[in-house]
């Protein structure tokens, strides 16, 4: 079966066809552009202008690098939340008209879930803890009776998020995480700054302001050290407390955030020290790209979920425990 699936959800279009074989994921075409900006920050309708733009030539680069033509296609899937409104309606509008035109079966499927079947068929890890990390989502998840279960999740901006408007005061550009994740390797002196878990949950904008506040009183190799570190030991802190809640024996980190080295190593230093398998997908399958919807819907398809046209109206807050898992 050879599924196309379209994300939009943020900054980055993507296309990518894939298809599978004894359960496994071939990926035959992976093509995406994202919005990069020099004053950091994005504007919802800017990246719906962008994704429309890229919709055509993404569309036939990735029908030429996987040398199939839309005739082959299967099913056509495509993210349908969570994420900006505007850009969800591009990729969206993009996938209507396909499957309309080519006579395609359509799925929507949970971005967040995306991320989550491409990690695990791409890294081998089988019943993880998720750790999802990305500009806009920072969720602590497991499976559970049917369901994505989110044991803990941010309570206001996303880690991505946070990275990005702090690197945004101090003048770096969109995305500022790689600078950033640089800095934090000078090891520098730490700045006592807000660590706020609770229960099992976390808050970062407390931890951004006090950053701010602090932005040309200390060096900013310190801050950015600081920040870091406390950032990322909130999320390892919960990522612990789920593994040893849940006894699962595997930790699965995806997002675009799991590109940070610092993350990575700070959550293998834990999962060494309680004896869990820390797994961390290829990049191209933690960033945004249309890999997650693909793979998903045709893991979903499979499973037998079908789609009327009037069930494929973008969610912009659907969340991932909303979503019954009918293919495991
Ligand atoms: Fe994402």
């Amino acid at each position: 079966m050879i599924c196309l699936g379209i994300e939009s959800s943020a900054h980055t279009f993507g296309i990518s066809i894939v298809s599978d074989s004894d359960g496994k994921c071939n990926i035959l075409a992976n093509e995406r552009h994202s919005v990069t900006t020099k004053e950091g920050g994005l504007i919802p309708r800017e990246l719906a202008v962008h994704h429309q733009e890229y919709a055509k030539p993404i569309l036939e680069s990735a029908l030429k690098k996987a040398g199939v033509k839309l005739e082959d296609i299967d099913v056509i899937s495509f993210s349908q939340g969570p994420g900006i409104a505007p850009a969800l309606q591009a990729g969206a509008i993009t996938a209507r008209v396909l499957a309309l035109k080519y006579g395609k079966p359509l799925l929507g499927v949970n971005h967040c879930v995306g991320h989550i079947e491409i990690g695990k068929a791409l890294s081998g890890s089988r019943d993880p803890i998720v750790v999802y990390v990305s500009g806009a989502n920072t969720q602590i998840i497991g499976y559970e009776a049917g369901k994505y279960r989110v044991y803990g999740e941010t309570l206001d901006i996303g880690l991505g998020n946070l990275l990005d408007s702090f690197g945004r005061a101090l003048g770096m550009g969109f995305p500022a995480g790689p600078t950033l994740d640089k800095i934090y390797f000078e090891k520098k002196n730490y700045v006592p700054l807000p660590y706020t878990v609770k229960g099992m949950d976390l808050a970062f904008a407390g931890l951004q302001t006090a950053a701010e506040q602090k932005i040309g009183k200390v060096p900013k190799e310190d801050l950015v050290y600081s920040l870091l570190h406390n950032a990322f030991a909130m999320v390892t802190e919960v990522s612990e407390r789920a593994l040893a809640h849940t006894e699962k024996t595997g930790l699965l980190l995806t997002g675009g955030v799991a590109a940070s080295k610092a993350l990575r190593e700070m959550l293998q230093r834990m999962c060494d020290a309680r004896g869990c398998k820390f797994f961390v997908p290829p990049f191209e399958a933690c960033v945004d790209s249309g890999l997650l919807p693909a793979w998903l819907g045709l893991i979903e398809h499979k499973a037998g979920v079908r789609m009327k046209l009037e069930d494929t109206a973008v969610n912009q807050r659907q969340r991932t425990d909303q979503v019954q898992v009918t293919w495991a």
